[in-house]
């Protein structure tokens, strides 16, 4: 099989040249292009003729413009990245009669409410970047053979996040103050990676499971929760490896969303029900924190921090 990768470097697409390499031949790109192919996701006749010259059995889209905030400031830009660069490869892959897997998010849903959202819900984004992740859902739906996995709070060894944040500020400060009303799952690019591997497998054998799937970890927490976690986490490591933190996980305020107003508005309740994915393709979603925890040591180990 012949796999096309956009978005190599970003946090999920680095993981996925890791998983997907059993699969078949990968070939991985990003912004630049190589040999003659184009990854640039603001170059959408670069992108078609990419996708006719390589054929692919299998295209996978991990790039996106992911600045939620910045995002407001050029709506033009994301969208063309978002959704119209996703849509001509849905076009592309439909006309190859391959299959096409894109990266969606909890941001699509306005966030009302406690319970998880289902696949099937009504959505409501609340920002520039939620906008265009639905519209670019909806443009990959052109293709057939989709997949259209939605997740949240992503986070990895590489790449900027959450949990480098917050372990920065902790070696800093001795006082944070972190969300306490936005609840979601956070959820690691490994995992995204090798159930996205694993969806591939399955749906060779069973093109009928093409469709749109919320896929995170298990589990729920607030962004406050999740800073605890880490910092409660990382203490004894970090001072081993020589980067002592310096706050106290009790010295971490809850604090509501509107202590921090932000450019885009963000949805309160992130929790996805991820029900439909597991019974589809057999499987289990771990809960968030174990997954955070061996992150955690590999950012501390590596230095990265
Ligand atoms: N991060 C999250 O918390 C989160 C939550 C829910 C869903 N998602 C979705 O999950 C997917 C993967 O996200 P991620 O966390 O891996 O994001 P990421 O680390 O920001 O990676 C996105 C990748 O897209 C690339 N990219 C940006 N503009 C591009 C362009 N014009 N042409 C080609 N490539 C471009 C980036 O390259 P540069 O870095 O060089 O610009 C980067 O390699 C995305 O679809 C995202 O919407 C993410």
């Amino acid at each position: 099989m012949k796999i096309v990768l956009f978005g190599k470097g970003g946090q999920v697409g680095w993981e996925l040249q890791r998983s997907l390499a059993p699969l078949g031949e990968v070939i991985a790109l990003d912004h630049d292009s190589a040999d003659g192919l184009c990854g640039d996701f603001t170059n959408r006749a670069g992108l078609a003729a990419t996708v006719r010259r390589t054929k692919p059995d299998i295209i996978v889209n991990a790039a996106a413009y992911t600045a939620v905030d910045r995002a407001e400031s050029e709506p033009d830009l994301v969208r063309r990245i978002n959704a119209l660069a996703p849509g001509v490869l849905a076009d592309e892959a439909q006309e190859l009669g391959a299959w096409l897997v894109h990266f969606s998010t909890d941001y699509v849903f306005d966030g009302s409410g406690s319970a998880p959202w289902r696949e099937s819900d009504p959505t409501g984004p609340l920002s520039v970047y939620g906008r265009t992740k639905l519209e670019g859902e909806q443009a990959v739906a052109r293709c057939e053979r989709h997949l259209v996995l939605r997740t949240s709070w992503v986070y990895a060894a590489r790449g900027a996040n959450f949990i480098k944040t917050m372990l920065r500020l902790a070696q800093e400060r001795e006082q944070l103050k972190v969300i306490d009303d936005q609840i979601g799952a956070p959820t690691g690019a490994e995992l995204l990676a090798d159930v996205t591997a694993h969806a591939l497998r399955t749906v060779q054998e069973r093109p009928e499971l093409a469709g749109t799937y919320h896929l995170a970890a298990s589990g729920e927490t607030s962004w406050h929760g999740y800073a605890r976690y880490v910092i409660e986490h990382a203490r004894e490591h970090a001072r081993k490896a020589g980067q002592p933190i310096r706050v106290r996980p009790e010295a971490i305020e809850a604090v509501p969303s509107s202590a921090y107003p932000t450019t885009a508005q963000r949805p309160l309740n992130s929790r996805l029900d991820t029900l439909k994915l597991q019974a589809a393709f057999g499987l289990q979603l771990p809960d968030w924190k174990p997954g955070v925890a061996r992150v955690l040591a590999e950012v501390l180990d590596s230095g990265k921090a």
